[in-house]
């Protein structure tokens, strides 16, 4: 086969807001219990960012690891590709403050907005930048401060989402153009813009001039997610000439357990193959997958060489997965 441009991940990490809530301190100022939450969820607690703290900077810790991790520094990077619906300002973007926190003065830096698929589709811009020849090294980061923008008397929303990031270096190098090479091997992307109501935030700059609160059609969502996972999932690793028995991890979205294990169960993959982190977590959004994959790195279970596969799901509706080999 002809030598192709494989974009291989080379450094990750991760960072977490300190302040944990437990699923019981929802109880104190809502109709709800630690038993509903775990069992309908899986999620167990999550970590919000301290009221001085913004998505930048969770970014910008976690951006730090992943250079750390791959033995690089801000300069050896060309481009940061930051996915994120909750940025710390209006414009400019999340991703030019994260270049100027960590000082590097080259390359370029954008945020791309596909809310909870957010990550999977920064990581397909990325691979696009790097077979192109237009950057050698990305930086993918997901991060959010989701906290800001929940309504605190909704028990149906409020108890799922938590604060985070997670940056992924993505570099350019040599492949076969088979299915046993390093990198990026297949990705399928979607969107639907009429499911807008399904999950949604009720503001924006130029409707409201306020960031909105937001809201979630719950039930109807989760049918169209355990679907839309599973044929997105299957239609990469096709892409990539492979199939489900060759997945050493899936490494979904993390909204819902219920979810994570339905969609598993379509592919065909045992759960002893899927990262769940939704128990430490919630629901983080375009944080939650880069925050999965680096607690999986970091743990020892993704190794070199290894089948990874990450799927994702959120508003839009927007959809889409990747397959890579670490
Ligand atoms: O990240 C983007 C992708 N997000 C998703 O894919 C989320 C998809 N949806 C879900 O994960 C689930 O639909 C939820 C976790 C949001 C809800 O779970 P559900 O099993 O679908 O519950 P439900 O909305 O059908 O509600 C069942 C009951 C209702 O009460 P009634 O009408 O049966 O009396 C709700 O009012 O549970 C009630 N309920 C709660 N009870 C205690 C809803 N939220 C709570 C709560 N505590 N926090």
């Amino acid at each position: 086969m002809n030598p192709v441009t494989r974009a291989v991940p080379c450094g990750i990490g991760h960072y977490l807001p300190e302040r944990v809530v437990e699923n019981a301190e929802f109880e104190a100022s809502l109709d709800t219990s630690d038993e509903w939450i775990r069992t309908r969820t899986g999620i167990e607690r999550r970590h919000f960012a301290a009221p001085s703290e913004t998505t930048t900077d969770l970014a910008l810790a976690a951006a730090r690891r992943a250079l750390e991790d791959g033995g690089f520094g801000p300069d050896d990077i060309d481009a940061i590709v930051l996915a994120t619906s909750t940025p710390t300002s209006t414009f400019p973007s999340t991703a030019t403050q994260v270049q100027a926190g960590l000082g590097m003065r080259r390359g370029f830096a954008f945020d791309v907005q596909a809310v909870c698929a957010g990550f999977i589709f920064g990581m397909a811009s990325a691979h696009a930048m790097i077979v192109s020849g237009q950057a050698r090294r990305v930086m993918v980061i997901g991060a959010e401060t989701f906290s800001r923008i929940l309504d605190w008397s909704d028990r149906a929303t409020c108890v799922l989402f938590g604060d985070g990031a997670g940056a992924l270096i993505l570099e350019a190098q040599e492949g076969t153009g088979g299915p046993e090479d390093r990198g990026i091997l297949g990705i399928d992307l979607h969107s639907d813009g009429t499911y807008r109501g399904l999950l949604y935030v009720d503001g924006g700059v130029s409707s409201t001039q306020t960031a909105g609160f937001l809201r979630m059609q719950g039930p109807e969502l989760f049918k169209h997610a355990v679907v839309k996972l599973a044929e997105t999932a299957d239609a990469a690793l096709a892409r990539a000439g492979l199939e489900s028995g060759a997945v050493d991890w899936v490494v979904p979205h993390q909204a819902n357990l219920r979810i994570i294990r339905s969609t598993a169960q379509k592919l065909g993959v045992p759960m002893e193959r899927v990262v769940v982190t939704v128990q430490d977590h919630g629901n983080t959004s375009a944080a939650s997958i880069p925050l999965a994959m680096s607690v999986a790195r970091a743990d020892g279970r993704i190794r070199k060489g290894q089948l990874v596969l990450a799927e994702g799901i959120g508003g839009g509706l927007a959809w889409g997965a990747v397959a890579l080999r670490w």
